[in-house]
């Protein structure tokens, strides 16, 4: 295989979906706490308790990591552990919490990667109206700042947000995710609050800290009818990339947005400047990609997707691993020599019951990681720069509305003894490592 050797490896998880203990040491509740104990909005009643109990099994969570001969891991901060009303000074046990886990990352060589921002904002700001009001964007330097005086001695390697679409559109549009709120308009207010908030996180980290600091995008690869395909592909990848990478909103999706829904004006002078802050390095979740046609005048777009004919998960995504080739390709042609990171790529089956196994088979997620990193490796030998790839997720998890039913991990959890199970994927994985990491 052609990966270089300071390519990492490595496997991604968020803190709200593993950490459980969502009211221990004063962390305060998230909009995911309050989406939880709301009726009807996650699958099952589930919550973030006790999720994979990881903010008190650390210690041996890092352990299998370790056994597994992961090079990175990503990880999410509970914003709420660290400020639990999202406002004030920094809560030293939340701190104190991610400076032990750090710590036991390092000494054991694994690369820490920290993501500021995974969704859990604290309720606190939501009753101010969260994302969707301009105060939100000053809190999160804030908070930025307190992270980067208490973990900048340690980590040097940043994520400000994961997946501003998903914050802005799922969250304040279609409202399927926290806090649940069905307004475009908010949505797209939602969505330039995350992306200035980054700016100035990003501005906040130059100011005093060494250290390499991105922000992760889920993009997916579009075809279908022409019209169709670039009002989508201008809605989920270009309406953040493009302000990241080149100053400006995309014209044709302004003009969209504008005819539906007035004038952008929550987009003030000097925002687009400070939103393209230089990166270090752009993080790229993939999981499926999307072919559209045109459907009338209906809806956000006017577009709906046309069925996948091959091969499909648990959840009903689409695979298909060259997609994840075209589109990093397509990264390097359109924005530049910007170095990517997969900060996420994984999928869910069900996996057959847990009991008594030593290793839990799963064919297709270990079928499915394989082909992708192959797509990885059609990119990198494209001439793209592409440095690391992280699995999602190392654990099976809470995945948000989906709750515990859907399985994305390359270790089984069993939430009732908590007891940790690797699959066949992982086994896979860790051979994978050793082969390519050099010992490293
Ligand atoms: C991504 C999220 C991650 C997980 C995977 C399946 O959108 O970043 O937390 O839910 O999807």
């Amino acid at each position: 295989m052609s990966f270089p050797e300071s390519f990492v490896w490595g496997a991604a998880t968020a803190a709200f979906q593993i950490e459980g203990a969502t009211k221990a040491d004063g962390r305060g509740e998230s909009i995911w706490d309050r989406f939880c104990s709301t009726p009807g909005k996650v699958a099952n009643g589930d919550s973030g308790d006790p999720a994979c109990d990881h903010y008190r099994r650390w210690p041996a969570d890092l352990e299998l990591m370790s056994d597994l001969g992961l090079q990175g891991y990503r990880f999410s901060i509970s914003w709420p552990r660290i400020q639990p009303d999202g406002r004030g000074p920094a809560n030293p046990k939340g701190i104190d919490f991610y400076r032990r886990l750090v710590e036991g990352l390092l000494e054991r060589q694994i690369t820490p990667l920290a993501t500021l921002y995974h969704w859990d904002l604290p309720q606190g700001l939501q009753e101010s109206g969260g994302w969707a009001s301009r105060e939100v964007v000053d809190r999160f330097a804030e908070y930025a700042g307190l992270m980067f005086d208490g973990l900048g001695d340690l980590v040097d390697n940043w994520i400000t947000h994961n997946e501003p679409w998903v914050t802005a559109f799922l969250g304040y549009g279609s409202g399927v995710k926290a806090p649940g709120v069905r307004d475009w308009r908010a949505a797209l207010a939602a969505g330039h609050h995350a992306l200035l908030s980054h700016g100035r996180a990003v501005e906040a980290f130059r100011a005093g800290h060494q250290g390499r600091i991105g922000i992760t995008l889920d993009l997916t690869h579009v075809t279908g009818e022409p019209e169709a395909a670039r009002r989508l592909d201008g809605h989920r990848n270009r309406w953040f990339l493009d302000p990241v990478l080149r100053g400006g909103y995309p014209a044709d999706l302004v003009d969209h947005y504008e005819d539906r829904f007035g004038p952008l004006d929550f987009v003030h002078n000097g925002d687009l400047e400070e939103i393209a802050a230089p990166v270090d390095f752009l993080g790229v979740n993939f999981y499926q990609p999307a072919e559209v046609k045109l459907n009338g005048d209906n809806g956000l777009l006017g577009v709906e997707e046309v069925p996948f004919e091959g091969q499909r998960t648990a959840m009903g995504w689409s695979v298909e691993p060259g997609s994840l080739t075209d589109l990093l390709v397509r990264l390097k042609r359109d924005y530049g020599d910007v170095p990517l990171v997969i900060t996420e790529n994984g999928a869910s089956f069900d996996d057959p019951p847990l009991d008594g196994h030593e290793v839990i088979e799963d064919p297709e997620r270990t079928a499915y990681l394989r082909d992708h990193v192959a797509a990885v490796e059609r990119a990198l030998e494209a001439g793209v720069d592409v440095r690391g790839y992280y699995v999602w997720s190392l654990f099976d998890n809470f995945e948000w509305e989906h709750g515990y039913a859907s399985r994305f991990g390359i270790v089984a959890v069993d939430f009732e003894s908590q007891r940790r199970i690797p699959k066949r994927s992982a086994l896979w994985y860790r051979e994978l490592i050793a082969q390519q990491g050099n010992g490293r």
